[in-house]
């Protein structure tokens, strides 16, 4: 437990799966139907980016710094026509800058419930604080991996699972592909998110690859520098089950214009969105 998100809150990577993240709760809420979603590696929930840990590293600045730099559009933005726009005015009306459950929670309905799951005795404490007396909102000091076995199906019968794990451990592809196939076993209309590294291709090659057999799986991807160097976080991607109606033809825009806000031009830069296994 030696990864604390707070070092990398706001990154290029962390805004990517956010602006998804948010997309597919959008794409959730237009059934009025209510969800789950479970957040299986929570994080603390907020970050203050002008604070330590986050000015040590200052990842942020080439991140959300930069989004936020741009102008809001006149309208105010926020509109579902232009999803990078929605994402950012949701950051910009949360204040510090939002993790996945800050998030979540913002765009859950009356009805939805958000289940949070961190084992960090720090950032478990502060997601409680934070969401004390929320009957909404569920936290738990618990193995993420586990709770996709113990917390679903829920009894809403519709979700979302963001599965967000460190990568401190060389085997997290694996444990991520089990926690797939357990949680698609025992839920199989939920909607899976999974966030992996690009650091290069091979690793990511076996992931999909143990995925086999599994249906109806996307894979969104941005990258700042052509993946090659092994010890460098050159992209990141959402490997997304039961994708939203809706999702391959509008993640790319998304993508494209976070590729564009966020790489320096020139270095091998992109985005695709790649079906890997059709429905
Ligand atoms: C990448 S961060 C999560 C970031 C967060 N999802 C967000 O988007 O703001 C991963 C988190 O998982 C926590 N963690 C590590 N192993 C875990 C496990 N097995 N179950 C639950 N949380 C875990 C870490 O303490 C860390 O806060």
């Amino acid at each position: 437990m030696n990864y604390r998100h707070a070092f990398h809150a706001g990154n290029f990577a962390d805004v990517t799966k956010h602006a998804l993240l948010v997309w597919l709760l959008d794409a959730l809420a237009r059934k009025p139907r209510p969800f789950l979603v479970l957040d299986t590696h929570a994080g603390a929930g907020f970050a203050d980016l002008q604070a330590e840990p986050a000015t040590r590293t200052g990842e942020w600045r080439a991140g959300i710094g930069r989004l936020l730099a741009d102008k809001p559009p006149a309208s105010g933005g926020g509109g579902t026509d232009d999803p990078l726009a929605r994402y950012l005015a949701i950051v910009r009306s949360l204040g510090l800058y939002p993790g996945s459950p800050a998030l979540i929670r913002a765009l859950l309905r009356p009805g939805d419930r958000l289940a949070c799951c961190e084992l960090h005795p720090e950032d478990h404490a502060g997601l409680r604080a934070r969401f004390a007396g929320d009957p909404q909102v569920g936290v738990h000091l618990r193995d993420g991996y586990q709770a996709v076995k113990a917390l679903l199906p829920p009894p809403e019968r519709r979700g979302l699972i963001l599965l967000d794990p460190p990568f401190e451990s060389p085997d997290e592809f694996a444990t991520l592909a089990r926690a797939l196939r357990t949680g698609l076993a025992r839920f199989p209309a939920g909607v899976f998110a999974a966030w992996y590294p690009i650091k290069h291709r091979a690793p990511i090659r076996d992931f999909f690859a143990s995925l086999e057999g599994l249906r109806d799986l996307v894979a969104a991807e941005l990258w700042l520098r052509a993946p090659l160097d092994p010890g460098r976080l050159n992209g990141c991607g959402l490997l997304v089950a039961n994708p939203p109606y809706g999702f391959e033809a509008e993640a790319p825009a998304l993508l494209d214009a976070l590729c564009a806000r966020l790489a320096e031009p020139g270095f091998g830069e992109g985005a695709a969105v790649t079906r890997l296994a059709d429905e």
